[in-house]
C-alpha cells in the first residue's frame, strides 16, 4: 500500500496536478505519502508597504488559490522587519488575525522597542520583492556578496519531497515560496555551496560541531524527546539558531553571522544540496505558529554568540562550587551507600565537591520526598549539614511528573495540593491530564497556570525542610517524558499491570563493554592493569514494584487532531505521542502541549530558578537540566543526557558541549566514564582527565553496571587527582571566562586521547609558525613548524594541556580538597609572552556565591617586555595575595624590582626561558608593577 501511495504522489507532481482545495485528512506516520504539492503552492504578494525609521511594515496576501498542502494556507499576513539594534535584524512574518501561536513574553522576554533610527547605520540590509514576495539580508560593507539568508529561489530546480517518514534521507525540496497554513509553515533560504553551518540542535551530531549541508545533509527536527544519545536524531533540547561562517577569497575576511527562529512550534530543518545545484540550502518546516526570525551580523563567532544572548538573554551566574567536581550515580540504594562514597573520595583524596542522589532517593520513587528508610529526613540533615561543614554541597534529582495518588488514604501532598489549586495540564475536556513515569501513574505541571510557580517552591520548600537540604536542583525527564503513548486515560484500569524492567534488573543486566575491552578475556570488572586495585561491585539491585498501565485513550477531542498533524516531522519515534505528553494535552489559557512542547523544560527551570532564589536567598541557583530551549541558559545549566560508555561517546561529548555554547548555554557537561553500559578503566582514566576541561564536571553511572567512581581503579584515581589540580589551579580563568561569554576561551588548548590503547595522540595547533604553544607541565616549548599534526606522547593518565603565548592567566597556587579551600588560597600569575613581550588579559574575583552578584574586583594585567603592570577596578575586597609570577619566554634578567625595591627570591630557567618571582604577597585589591631587566 505503501509503495502505491508514493508512486501516486510522485506521478501527480510529475504532472503538475492541482492540489485538491480542502485540508487532507491527518496522515499515518506508518504511511505518509506527502500527497499534495507543496510547490503549487502560489506564494504571497506584498502591498501596502509603510516604511518607518527602524523598518518597515507591510502586508502579504495570498496570490492564488490556496494549496493547503499540510492544512490551510492563511490568505492575510503581516511581515515587520525592524533594525532593533546595529548588529541585530528582527523580520517577522506573521498572520495578520493573530491566531497563531506565537511565544509569550511571559516565557521569554524581548528586548524593548528600538527608538533610535538604525535603518541606515545597521549592519545589515533587508530587501524585498514583492511579487511573489522574497526577501533577502546582506552586510551593508558587502552589498555584492552572497546574501547572508535569501528566499529569493525561483531558480532553482525544485524537486518533489519524498514520503515523509524518519528514515528519509533524499535531496528533494519541494516548491520555495512562502507556505504559511495553520498546520505547515515553509521557508527556504540559500546558503553558499558546501557552507560552513553550526548549531541547530540539541543534536549528538555525527559530523561533528559543523554540521552536513551536502546533498543527503540534515535534517534536525524539534520536539524534545526522552531517548538515549541516537545520532543525528532529535533529542532533549530545541535550539533553532546556526551561526554560519564564511571565508571572502576577494577580501581575505572570515566573518559569521547568525540566524535565530524564535519558534516553539515541532520542525524539521533541512540543509542540504540540491543534485547540480551551485548553492545550498536551508529549509524551515514547521507545525504551527510564526515565522519570527533575528539575524546577527557578528562578525566573529564569538560576537554572533554574544549577540544572540543580548537578545534571549544571557546565561545564568554560577556558584563558585558548581565547578568543582560532582558525582552521582542511579542506583546509590541508600544513604549510607552515599555517605560511603563521600567518604572514599575522602580517603582516595580525590576532590569533590557535590554529592548526589537520583531517583533511588525517593520514596516509592515520587517527586519532593526521601524514603523513610533509605534515606530518613532526619539522617539526610546530619548527612548534607555534614558536607556543608567541609564545604561539599548535595544535590538530588527531581523529575518532571507528578505521582498521582492511587486512592484516597494514599496522602501524597505535593499531588493533593497540586490538584486543589488546579496546576496540572489538562485533556481538552477539561478532566486531569495522566500520564505514566517511574511512580506509576503521573500528572504534569502546567507552567502556565497561575498557581503553579506558588505550588512548586512550596513543594521544593518542604522537600528542603524534610532534611533534604540541597544545595541546588537537578531536573529530569522534563521534555516531557512519559511512557505511554500520549494520555494513559483518565480511567484506571489497575488490572493491567505489566512490571517495567529498570536497567540492572533480571532481563535488563548491563554486559556491554567500551570498545576495545574483551570482558571474556579481562572479566567483568573493567580493570585493565593486571593487578589492579579495583573495589569493583556490580550491585544486585532490588526489582522494582510493577508499574500500572492502563490503555491509550485521551479525552474527548473536538476539532482539528493535534496528536497527529498533517506533516510529520521527523520525530525518531513516529508519532508525537509517543513517550511524552500528548499533543492535544491543554495548558491554563488555552495553549495546546503542540504548541508548547518544546518549552515544557525551559518553563519548568524558570519556575524552579525562582523557587530557589526564594528558598536560597541570595544564592545563586544552581540547576541542571536536560530539556532545553532558547534562552534556558538564563535559568539553568545542562547535561548532556544519556550517552553510552564507550569511546565513541566521549569524542562526541566535545561537539556537545561547543553546540552548547552557541545555545547560551555554556555550563554543560557529558556524563564522565559514560552511562549506558559498564565503563571500563582505560576509558574512565582518559574521561575523567577530558572532562576535568569542560565547564560541568560529573561522574554519572546507570543502576546495574559495574561502579565507576574515579577511586575504583588506582590509575583513575591518579589521573583524576592530576586534572582536578590543573582545573582548580585555574578556577579564576574558567570564573572569568563564563563572566565573559567566551565560548572556551582562547589560551588553553587541550589535547584529549579519544581512542583506546593509545599511549600517543595527535593534535593541530593553531597558528602553527606565528604562535607558541607550551606545555602546562613542563613549560617547554612545543614545535609546532613541522606542519601537519604534532604527535604528543599521552601515556595514560596524562593529558596534553598547552598555553598560548600572548596569555596571563590567574591562577590558584594551591589546588585544595574543595572549591572553598582552593579559594582560600594564595594566587599565582602565569604569562607565557609573545615575541615582543606584549600581553594583555583580566581575571574576575567575587565572593563565588551571591546572586544577584555583589561587588567585583577586575584585574587587568599588561604585559611589555621586562614589566607586568597590574590595575585593579571594583570595590570586592580580594583577601588572598599574589605570591608567585611565572612569566615564560623572557631574558634573564639582572634584577628584578617591585615598587621600585628590588626583589629577592626569583630564580630563571634558562631552557623554558622562565623567571619564576616568588614570595611576592602582593595585594591585589591596589595597583602594582613588576619589572624585570638587565638595566632597570
Ligand atoms: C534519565 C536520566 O537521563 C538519567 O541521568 C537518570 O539516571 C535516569 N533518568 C534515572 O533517573
Amino acid at each position: 500500500m505503501l509503495g502505491r501511495s508514493i508512486a501516486l504522489s510522485t506521478f501527480l507532481l510529475a504532472l503538475g496536478a492541482a492540489a485538491p482545495a480542502s485540508p487532507p485528512a491527518a496522515l499515518d506516520v506508518e504511511n505518509v505519502t506527502h500527497s499534495l504539492n507543496v510547490s503549487s503552492c502560489p506564494g504571497y504578494a506584498l502591498e501596502s508597504l509603510r516604511e518607518t525609521n527602524t523598518g518597515l511594515t507591510a502586508a502579504l496576501s495570498l496570490v492564488g488559490p490556496a494549496c493547503n498542502a499540510f492544512g490551510r494556507d492563511i490568505t492575510n499576513l503581516t511581515i515587520e522587519v525592524t533594525y532593533e539594534t546595529i548588529t541585530r535584524l528582527h523580520v517577522k512574518i506573521y498572520d495578520t488575525d493573530e491566531q497563531q501561536f506565537s511565544i509569550p513574553e511571559s516565557v521569554i522576554s524581548r528586548p524593548q522597542a528600538p527608538t533610535s533610527a538604525l535603518r541606515n547605520s545597521s549592519d545589515l540590509e533587508f530587501h524585498y520583492d514583492t511579487l511573489p514576495f522574497a526577501f533577502w539580508i546582506t552586510r551593508r560593507s558587502e552589498p555584492d556578496a552572497f546574501p547572508l539568508f535569501d528566499t529569493r529561489l525561483a531558480s532553482l530546480p525544485s524537486t518533489p519531497i519524498p514520503p515523509n517518514n524518519a528514515t528519509d534521507n533524499s535531496t528533494a525540496f519541494d516548491g520555495f515560496p512562502l507556505v504559511f497554513e495553520d498546520q505547515y509553515l515553509q521557508l527556504t533560504s540559500a546558503l553558499p555551496l558546501d557552507a560552513n553551518v553550526y548549531g541547530l540542535g540539541e543534536a549528538v551530531s555525527s559530523s561533528g560541531l559543523r554540521r552536513d549541508v551536502s546533498q543527503n545533509g540534515t535534517i534536525q527536527t524539534f520536539w524534545a524527546r526522552d531517548i538515549q544519545d541516537p545520532l543525528d536524531e532529535n533529542v532533549y533540547g530545541s535550539h533553532p539558531i546556526y551561526l554560519e561562517h564564511r571565508y571572502n577569497q576577494t577580501t581575505q575576511k572570515s566573518q559569521s553571522h547568525g540566524v535565530f527562529l524564535l519558534s516553539s512550534s515541532g520542525a524539521d530543518v533541512l540543509l542540504r544540496t540540491p543534485p547540480s545545484s551551485n548553492v545550498s540550502l536551508v529549509q524551515y518546516r514547521m507545525l504551527g505558529g510564526i515565522l519570527d526570525f533575528y539575524l546577527f551580523s557578528g562578525p566573529s563567532p564569538k560576537s554572533v554568540v554574544e549577540q544572540y544572548g543580548a537578545l534571549i538573554g544571557l546565561p545564568t551566574w554560577q556558584p563558585a562550587w558548581g565547578f568543582g567536581f560532582h558525582l552521582c550515580r542511579w542506583g546509590y540504594l541508600d544513604i549510607n551507600e552515599t555517605r560511603a562514597q563521600v567518604d572514599n573520595m575522602r580517603a582516595a583524596n580525590i576532590p569533590l565537591e557535590v554529592m548526589w542522589n537520583d531517583i533511588d532517593v525517593f520514596h516509592s520513587l515520587r517527586d519532593f520526598t526521601s524514603d523513610p528508610v533509605s534515606f530518613p529526613g532526619d539522617e539526610m540533615r546530619v548527612f548534607i549539614q555534614n558536607l556543608t561543614k567541609n564545604h561539599q554541597h548535595y544535590i538530588p534529582i527531581l523529575d518532571a511528573a507528578v505521582a498521582k495518588q492511587v486512592n484516597s488514604t494514599d496522602l501524597y501532598y505535593p499531588y493533593i495540593e497540586g490538584a486543589k489549586q488546579d496546576v496540572f495540564m489538562e485533556n481538552p475536556d477539561g478532566t486531569e491530564y495522566v500520564g505514566q513515569v517511574w511512580p506509576g501513574y503521573t500528572v504534569f505541571p502546567d507552567w502556565f497556570a497561575n498557581n503553579t510557580q506558588q505550588w512548586w517552591t512550596q513543594g521544593l520548600k518542604n522537600w528542603s525542610d524534610s532534611g533534604v537540604e540541597y544545595s541546588g536542583i537537578w531536573l529530569d525527564m522534563n521534555e516531557a517524558s512519559s511512557f505511554c503513548d500520549g494520555s494513559c486515560g483518565s480511567n484506571a484500569n489497575l488490572s493491567i499491570t505489566p512490571p517495567q524492567v529498570l536497567p540492572g534488573d533480571p532481563g535488563d543486566l548491563i554486559t556491554d563493554y567500551p570498545e576495545g575491552y574483551n570482558s571474556t578475556l579481562s572479566g567483568p570488572s573493567g580493570n585493565i592493569t593486571v593487578n589492579g586495585t579495583s573495589t569493583y561491585v556490580r550491585r544486585a539491585v532490588e526489582v522494582a514494584p510493577p508499574l500500572n498501565r492502563r490503555g491509550v485513550g485521551a479525552g474527548k477531542q473536538s476539532g482539528v487532531d493535534l496528536n497527529t498533524p498533517p506533516y510529520a516531522i521527523h520525530n525518531g519515534f513516529g508519532r508525537l505521542s509517543i513517550h511524552t505528553i500528548a499533543p492535544n494535552a491543554t495548558h491554563a489559557g488555552g495553549y495546546a502541549e503542540l504548541d508548547v512542547h518544546n518549552m515544557w523544560g525551559l518553563m519548568e527551570e524558570k519556575t524552579t530558578h525562582k523557587a530557589l532564589s526564594d528558598i536560597l536567598p541570595g544564592k545563586r541557583p544552581f540547576i541542571i537540566s536536560r530539556s532545553t530551549f532558547a534562552s534556558s541558559g538564563k535559568w539553568t545549566g545542562h547535561w548532556l543526557g544519556d550517552n553510552f560508555s564507550k569511546w565513541e561517546y566521549m569524542r562526541l561529548s566535545i561537539q556537545g558541549i561547543l553546540q552548547f555554547q552557541i545555545f547560551q548555554i555554556p555550563f554543560v557537561g557529558a556524563d564522565t566514564c559514560g552511562f549506558i553500559g559498564n565503563t571500563d578503566e582505560e576509558l574512565c582514566n582518559r574521561w575523567m582527565q577530558l572532562s576535568a576541561f569542560t565547564p560541568f564536571y560529573r561522574n554519572h553511572n546507570q543502576r546495574g553496571a559495574i561502579s565507576q567512581e574515579p577511586y575504583r581503579w588506582d590509575s583513575v584515581a591518579n589521573a583524576s587527582r592530576t586534572a582536578i589540580s590543573i582545573r582548580y589551579s585555574l578556577l579564576p580563568y574558567w570564573y572569568t571566562l563564563v563572566v565573559e561569554q567566551f565560548l572556551i576561551g582562547s589560551d588553553i588548548l587541550v589535547t584529549p586521547v579519544l581512542t583506546p590503547n593509545a599511549s600517543t595522540v595527535d593534535g593541530v595547533f593553531p597558528g602553527r609558525g606565528n604562535v607558541t604553544w607550551r606545555d602546562w607541565y613542563t613549560h617547554n616549548v612545543l614545535n609546532t613548524t613541522s606542519g601537519g599534526n604534532v604527535t604528543l606522547s599521552a601515556p595514560l593518565g596524562h593529558i596534553n594541556v598547552h598555553i598560548r603565548d600572548g596569555s596571563v592567566i590567574l591562577t590558584h597556587s594551591e589546588p585544595a580538597y574543595t572549591i572553598e579551600e582552593t579559594r582560600q588560597g594564595p594566587y599565582s600569575l602565569l604569562v607565557s609572552q609573545t615575541s615582543d613581550g606584549h600581553v594583555f588579559g583580566t581575571a574576575y574575583i567575587d565572593d563565588g556565591i551571591s546572586s544577584p552578584p555583589g561587588p567585583s574586583k577586575t584585574l587587568a594585567f599588561s604585559v611589555t617586555a621586562g614589566q607586568v603592570k597590574i590595575t585593579a577596578h571594583g570595590a570586592f575586597d580580594v583577601k588572598q595575595k599574589l605570591q608567585v609570577i611565572t612569566v615564560l619566554g623572557t631574558k634573564k634578567p639582572t634584577v628584578v624590582k617591585m615598587g621600585g625595591e628590588s626583589k629577592d627570591g626569583w630564580e630563571y630557567i634558562e631552557a623554558q626561558e622562565k623567571l619564576v618571582v616568588k614570595g611576592i604577597n602582593l595585594d591585589l585589591n591596589e595597583d602594582a608593577t613588576i619589572v624585570w631587566k638587565s638595566d632597570v
